[in-house]
């Protein structure tokens, strides 16, 4: 028994190792899967939700994002766009025992555990948007423990802010058509109004 110790020792940091206590790797910035061998996501429904302070997003106006839903000790926490698997965006501040991911060469891409204390559902996470257009979402993995986690956990989608619109028609060549739009609206319906009426 004595002679067999350092080797189970030995497994034991190893599994340590492959669990990633300290956050993901850059290699899971995309699929965002732990690298726990063998073990499987938990099956639907989940837990977790993702919640946001708004539904729309302009650039240099931070996002606060939190994950509602029991204590978690293990996230990955990106900002997506549809079709494809990029994370957008820069994270601000992590919270306590979270840090940055870097993805795709941004540093700030994403965040996930620092450390396997837990992390409660009043942990706040700050995102500043990129100046994008597309509708965006925020996703995560989740992981209570080592062998218990989920993927995919997605918040609902937020779409860019209206400011910008104003201001691109502003600075546009047809400045007088967009002008004019509202008003072939109003038009519109008070025509409508009168037919229906
Ligand atoms: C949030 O966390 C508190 C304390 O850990 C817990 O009692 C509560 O049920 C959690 N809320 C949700 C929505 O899971």
């Amino acid at each position: 028994m004595a002679l067999l110790l350092p080797f189970f020792i030995m497994l034991k940091v190893l599994s340590y190792v492959r669990g990633y206590p300290t956050g993901a790797p850059t290699g899971a910035c995309e699929d965002m899967m732990p690298r726990h061998s063998g073990v499987q996501p938990q099956p639907f429904p989940v837990p977790y939700a993702i919640l946001t302070n708004t539904r729309t997003f302009q650039p240099g106006q931070p996002i606060t994002v939190t994950v509602r839903g029991p204590d978690y000790r293990g996230v990955l926490l990106e900002a997506r766009t549809f079709g494809s698997t990029n994370a957008l965006g820069s994270w601000m501040l992590p919270p306590p025992d979270t840090k940055f991911l870097q993805c795709s060469g941004n540093p700030q891409a994403a965040v996930t555990h620092s450390n396997t204390n837990l992390k409660g559902n009043s942990t706040v996470y700050s995102w500043m948007p990129p100046d994008a257009e597309s509708p965006i979402y925020f996703m995560a993995t989740v992981a209570q423990q080592r062998t218990v986690y989920w993927i995919g956990v997605r918040s609902s989608t937020l779409t860019r802010g209206q400011h910008t619109r104003v201001i691109r028609l502003n600075t546009g060549g047809s400045a007088g058509m967009a002008e004019g739009k509202p008003l072939l609206v109003l038009v519109t319906c008070f025509l409508m109004f009168q037919v229906v009426g």
